[in-house]
């Protein structure tokens, strides 16, 4: 794993949206996926800005979900898919056979993991993902304790949901989440790892100098190229 920190959030923002557009650019066709939650927010709005001045072209750009909390879709403000379309997708002015998506209101669970399953398969794996760190290290539903290899089901852990009334504002009943397996995740041919802020500064610290361990799953990057970016503050207890 590889280390950049940046000064603030803001160039933290540029810097990976200029890997995004480095990579679009060199493959326009790639298989780009993007976290949900508030760390990747900034870069959404990069991307629309350079959307907006034509410096990158996403016409032919393939988006897939990470990942979205079972029984909820884009009518939820604070759901994966309600963020992602609001902050980037529709911006951007994608088109629908662009995007694939979790759908977490699916009754058949394992039909939308199949279904993301597919689109990886068929793409050759993910060209580049931006993944945020959970509190507790989890990487998109990925919680500490669980193997996955592909798309799966996972109960959420007690930090999860404690952690997610920040997006919905009040305490939804979730119970479990939909997320891309950590060998999806592990594949993919560039992994950036975004962290933002003092609150995340144990967490960055655990997963960049503490035991490789599913336990943490961020910490299993370790043995990856993955590319951690943080901003100062996010960074300062890295020696
Ligand atoms: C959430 C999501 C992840 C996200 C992570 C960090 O629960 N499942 O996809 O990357 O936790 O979120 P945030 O960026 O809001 O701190």
């Amino acid at each position: 794993m590889k280390v950049e920190i940046y000064k603030d959030y803001e160039a933290l923002s540029q810097q990976v949206g200029m890997k995004i557009a480095k990579q679009l650019n060199e493959k326009p066709h790639s298989l780009i996926c993007i976290a949900g939650g508030d760390t990747p927010l900034g870069l959404c709005n990069f991307l629309i800005q350079l959307h907006q001045e034509k410096r990158c072209d996403f016409t032919n750009a393939m988006f897939i979900s990470l990942d979205e909390w079972v029984g909820l879709g884009y009518e939820t403000q604070g759901s994966c898919k309600q963020t992602l379309y609001d902050s980037l997708f529709t911006p951007l002015e994608l088109k629908e056979n662009q995007i694939h998506f979790f759908d977490g209101k699916n009754t058949n669970l394992e039909e939308e993991c199949e279904k993301m399953n597919q689109v990886i398969e068929e793409n050759h794996g993910i060209d580049l993902i931006v993944l945020g760190i959970g509190m507790n290290g989890h990487l998109g539903f990925n919680e500490p304790g669980i193997r996955t290899e592909k798309a799966t089901v996972v109960p959420l852990a007690d930090k999860t949901k404690e952690v997610s009334v920040k997006y919905f504002h009040k305490e939804l009943p979730l119970v479990s989440g939909i997320t891309l397996g950590m060998d999806q995740i592990k594949e993919a041919k560039t992994i950036i790892l975004m962290a933002a802020s003092d609150k995340k500064k144990e967490i960055v610290k655990a997963t960049v100098q503490g035991a490789v361990s599913n336990q943490v799953p961020s910490s299993l990057l370790q043995e990856t190229q993955a590319i951690l970016c943080v901003d100062e503050e996010a960074g300062k207890e890295l020696v």
